[in-house]
């Protein structure tokens, strides 16, 4: 599925960080708010992201997209490559709360998909909090298989593990063939 409105691109441009950044803290702090996790409790969650963080996750190999709304970004996802050979984590899935249920988060899986599959992986993994039954549901009704749990020292909830295999002939990414992703970059 499409993004209903809006257009999705890959943020090449760090002038857009910032918004982005803003999207990514506003989603994530509505699942801090309901679990009631705090910057003192779970630091690294990206409800507590600087910019910092965004640049470092960039330096490290991760690629941002971005979906459009009247041009101003208003949900992401990031992927960057996971420790496991042809293996892509996918990251800071976040909708602006006033944009959600819109079919934007599935937008943004398949065009992530779409990116793995012009990319050559075979598989995209994610790490979620488990006690976020309504985002597991939809994670388990796209494909994805849960491959375990695991609690950490320094994490106040637990971290669960799913994945879902890159099909080789599923639809590829819009502008596979000419650049991974759609020539419209931000500027
Ligand atoms: C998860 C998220 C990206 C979905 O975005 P979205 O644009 O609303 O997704 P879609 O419109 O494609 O699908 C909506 C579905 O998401 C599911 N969903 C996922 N998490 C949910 C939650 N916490 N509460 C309610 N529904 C949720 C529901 O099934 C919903 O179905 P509905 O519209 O029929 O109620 C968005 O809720 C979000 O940004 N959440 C906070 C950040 C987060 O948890 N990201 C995932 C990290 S792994």
């Amino acid at each position: 599925m499409n993004a209903p409105e809006g257009e999705i691109i890959e943020v090449v441009d760090e002038t857009l960080f910032p918004a982005c950044l803003d999207v990514i803290r506003t989603a994530f702090g509505t699942v801090a708010a309901e679990l009631g996790f705090t910057a003192q409790t779970a630091p690294t969650n990206p409800a507590f992201w600087t910019l910092d963080h965004l640049l470092r996750t960039r330096r490290e190999g991760a690629r941002l997209f971005a979906l459009l709304a009247s041009g101003a970004p208003v949900a992401t996802v990031a992927l960057r490559p996971a420790r496991r050979q042809a293996v892509l984590d996918l990251t800071r899935l976040a909708v602006l709360p006033q944009h959600r249920h819109r079919g934007y988060g599935r937008a943004l899986l398949d065009r992530a998909f779409g990116v793995a599959r012009s990319a050559g992986a075979g598989t995209i993994a994610i790490s979620i909090i488990a006690e976020n039954r309504p985002l597991e549901r939809w994670y388990l009704a796209y494909g994805f298989s849960s491959t375990g749990t695991r609690t950490f020292d320094h994490l106040p909830f637990t971290v669960e593990f799913m994945e879902k295999a890159v099909r080789a002939d599923g639809p590829a990414d819009s502008a596979a063939g000419q650049a991974p992703v759609r020539s419209r970059y931000c500027r």
